[in-house]
């Protein structure tokens, strides 16, 4: 929108604020790289562990620098017993991810030197965020089932302990791997509304817990992750593929969204939707629940014609992420949650990133209303 000289950019569409090595994006094909490295062979050959490291150091790490990372994760993922007693203590009809957030404010309370900024320093407060977040969130599954929390054990890596803490079963290795390549695929997207909002809050000097809150309250939003949640909920009110002609056709002659389907940046079929569709597709069969999945693959096929193949709205990953939290034996609220816990990677990625040259975030707004109005005291107002 143009005023006068001025241009309005809503949404901060196509407005680069910083250059990134992080990630790149090619939405009009479909690609998507973290760090230079294609997200097909990152699923394919990496672990969650390693390519949180990649995004956050910028290489992968030497056998030496991968084997400290793995053991200081380890070493944090436990809670405190301070923070069970907290996370015990909130009202159950509270959701995962506001949960999590506040796990990140006791974080933060717990840390002396919370403020300090330096890359030496954050390093731990990285560890402990990253190693912490899913025990935050396994143990809030425990805790609203009326069950003891589980601590993690230290042979497990990431995604093998959430399962452990899920339900102190050892964990079957297959259905490990398939949520290690969920994490991976939700770790980074460059410069979305979640990632912005850390990098604003860090551009203040502000410190890490308070930028990865930033990012989680934006997170939540039904534009970004709390999609994953209202998705799992529209599958579930269409309740069986042969209805769902009928509620996509009623939405679109509406003019109403269909949940999961466009993206601000890809223009075609997300890749990270491309590869998780075919994941969901196994964990569901191992797991013995197909039933959501096969309404969100009949929802492809019947929006394939009017959305994506003539327009470009394509199912982007939220379409197919929330099946995960389902297939898990976890609540349809947890899936936002299980987001935030893989997009930790990025956010700090992002967040170190931008402190290396850190310029304060400070846009304008384009004042339109009145000046030098008469003021009016309050008893001669009408
Ligand atoms: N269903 C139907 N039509 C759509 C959809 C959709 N899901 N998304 C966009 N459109 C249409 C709009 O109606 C609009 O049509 P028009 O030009 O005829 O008015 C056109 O596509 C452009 O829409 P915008 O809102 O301008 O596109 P934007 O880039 O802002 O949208 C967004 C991106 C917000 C994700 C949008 O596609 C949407 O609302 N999708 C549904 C919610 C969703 O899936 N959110 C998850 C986002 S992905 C993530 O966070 C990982």
């Amino acid at each position: 929108m143009q005023l006068g000289q001025i241009w309005i950019h809503k949404g901060l569409e196509e407005i680069y604020v910083k250059k990134t090595k992080i990630s790149f994006i090619d939405g009009k094909n479909g690609k998507l790289y973290y760090r230079g490295y294609r997200i097909e062979d990152l699923v394919k050959y990496s672990n969650y562990e390693e390519v949180a490291y990649l995004l956050i150091f910028g290489e992968l790490p030497t056998r030496r620098k991968y084997e400290k990372w793995i053991n200081d994760l380890s070493r944090e993922r436990k809670l405190s017993y301070g923070m069970k007693i907290f996370l015990q203590k909130i009202p159950k009809w509270n959701a995962p991810i506001d949960v999590l957030k506040s796990g990140i404010v006791y974080l933060g309370l717990w840390d002396r030197a919370a403020s300090n900024i330096n890359m030496g320093a954050l390093y731990y407060k990285i560890i402990r965020i990253l190693a912490k977040a899913p025990s935050i969130v396994a143990a809030w599954h425990r805790i609203r089932q009326n069950s003891e929390i589980i601590d993690p054990c230290p042979d497990f890596n990431t995604a093998q302990n959430f399962l452990y803490m899920l339900t102190g079963e050892e964990p079957d290795l297959e259905i490990a791997d398939m949520f290690d390549k969920i994490l991976i695929l939700h770790a980074e997207h460059g410069m979305n509304a979640s990632a912005f909002s850390g990098m604003v809050t860090i551009s203040t000097l502000s410190d890490i817990y308070s930028a990865i809150i930033s990012a989680l309250n934006t997170l939540k939003g039904l534009l970004h992750g709390g999609a994953t949640e209202a998705i799992l909920k529209m599958f579930k009110e269409i309740g069986s593929p042969d209805k769902v002609k009928e509620y996509v056709e009623k939405k679109l002659a509406r003019k109403e969204r269909i949940l999961g389907f466009g993206h601000r940046v890809y223009k075609t079929y997300d890749p990270r939707a491309k590869i998780l569709k075919e994941i969901i597709g196994k964990l569901t069969i191992a797991n013995e629940q197909k039933a959501l999945y096969e309404i969100a693959l009949k929802v492809e096929e019947v929006c394939m014609n009017p959305l994506c193949r003539t327009r470009g709205i394509c199912p982007n990953i939220d379409f197919f992420s929330g099946i995960a939290c389902i297939a898990l034996g976890l609540s349809e609220d947890f899936a936002p949650a299980i987001f935030a816990v893989s997009r930790l990677a990025g956010w700090i990625a992002h967040i170190v990133e931008y402190l290396q040259e850190n310029r304060l975030i400070r846009p304008r707004a384009y004042y339109v209303g009145e000046l030098d109005k008469e003021y009016t005291p309050l008893n001669s107002r009408q």
